[in-house]
């Protein structure tokens, strides 16, 4: 069989098309989303921290090694988060969610750009937690404080918050300066453990490797893939799609009668696509307001001239 015939689409226009008759549709999402707003990936370029792969410090070994290293590492993401703004792509999202009857997306990413861009709660679901989220590292306890926004959150931590002139690298992530000593009381800890006596840490509020997602949303993302009707489309935006079950929901959304559009512009991303699937080589940024545009116009972005 000639090899062209298994070349997905790279039509806007038909993707357009598609987009129109669909009903139901289900996104996908990861860490490229968020590159044009400034968030670096977890892999490939961007993918290094001080040295450290961002992967390896997503861990509760790493956590319970060092802690205080771990916590530098999501203070510095929750810095760079917070600086960040929305992109055309998250609010190109956003929209469609207003104007698609049955539209799920679930995002990897634990930045909060989604939610900022507007995109309905409803149609969001947080695969990975929310960085801003803070919980007890004691699995016995279920502390859980929502959305603290503090930055630094605590004084020890204010070396990942440093305002630093545009052209120079923050102290922080140069990895030829030795890293800031912080001792272990220093760092934030568990208000509901204290008062029972004990001196467990608090973690940053996310699903690290190793860990479970959430039984609960995950039941109900299942529940929606499973229903009888079936997924028209699923976009695979931003994602090296090498985390499970992330992952795995294309195979599910596929086998549902789905139609797979990847948006990335690695174009190893396009593996495993067939002629009835769409790979648009493209920052999601700029791609997805066009790809959206027949249902969801020119939507306004916040301090960007129309
Ligand atoms: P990765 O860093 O693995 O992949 C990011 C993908 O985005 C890559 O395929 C890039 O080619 C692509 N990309 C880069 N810039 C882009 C742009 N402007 N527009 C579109 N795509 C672009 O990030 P994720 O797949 O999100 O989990 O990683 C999944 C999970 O692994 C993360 O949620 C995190 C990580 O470890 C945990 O921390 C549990």
């Amino acid at each position: 069989m000639p090899r062209a015939y298994h070349r997905p689409c790279t039509d806007i226009a038909e993707f357009q098309r598609l987009l129109k008759h669909s009903d139901r549709v289900l996104a996908l999402c990861g860490a490229g989303l968020s590159a044009a707003s400034g968030l670096p990936t977890f892999r490939g370029a961007g993918g290094l921290w001080r040295n450290h792969q961002a992967t390896s410090l997503a861990t509760p070994e790493a956590f319970k090694k060092d802690p205080a290293l771990v916590w530098l590492f999501y203070a510095w993401r929750r810095h760079m988060a917070l600086q960040a703004k929305p992109n055309a792509g998250h609010y190109a999202l956003a929209e469609l969610a207003k104007h698609n009857k049955d539209f799920m997306c679930l995002t990897q990413n634990v930045d909060g750009l989604s939610q900022r861009a507007g995109h309905s709660p409803d149609m969001l679901r947080m695969l990975h937690g929310n960085i801003f989220d803070v919980k007890c590292f004691d699995k016995e306890c279920d502390y859980i404080e929502p959305n603290n926004l503090s930055d630094p959150l605590c004084p020890a931590l204010a070396p990942a918050s440093e305002r630093y002139p545009a052209d120079q690298t923050m102290p922080l992530l140069d990895p030829t300066k030795p890293t800031p000593k912080i001792k272990r009381e220093d760092l934030p800890h568990c208000p509901t453990c204290k008062a029972a006596g004990k001196t467990s840490l608090l973690r940053p509020g996310i699903v690290w490797f190793g860990e479970a997602l959430d039984s609960d949303m995950l039941k109900e993302v299942d529940a929606w893939v499973a229903k009888p009707r079936g997924i028209d489309i699923m976009l695979v935006i931003g994602t090296a799609a090498a985390v499970y079950p992330a992952a795995g929901y294309t195979d599910a959304a596929r086998k549902k009668g789905a139609r797979i559009a990847v948006i990335n512009p690695d174009r190893s991303a396009q593996k495993g696509l067939t002629s009835r699937d769409f790979y648009f080589e493209a920052d999601a940024a700029e791609i997805l307001p066009k790809l959206f545009e027949g249902i969801i116009g020119k939507p306004e972005i916040p301090g960007q001239a129309a």
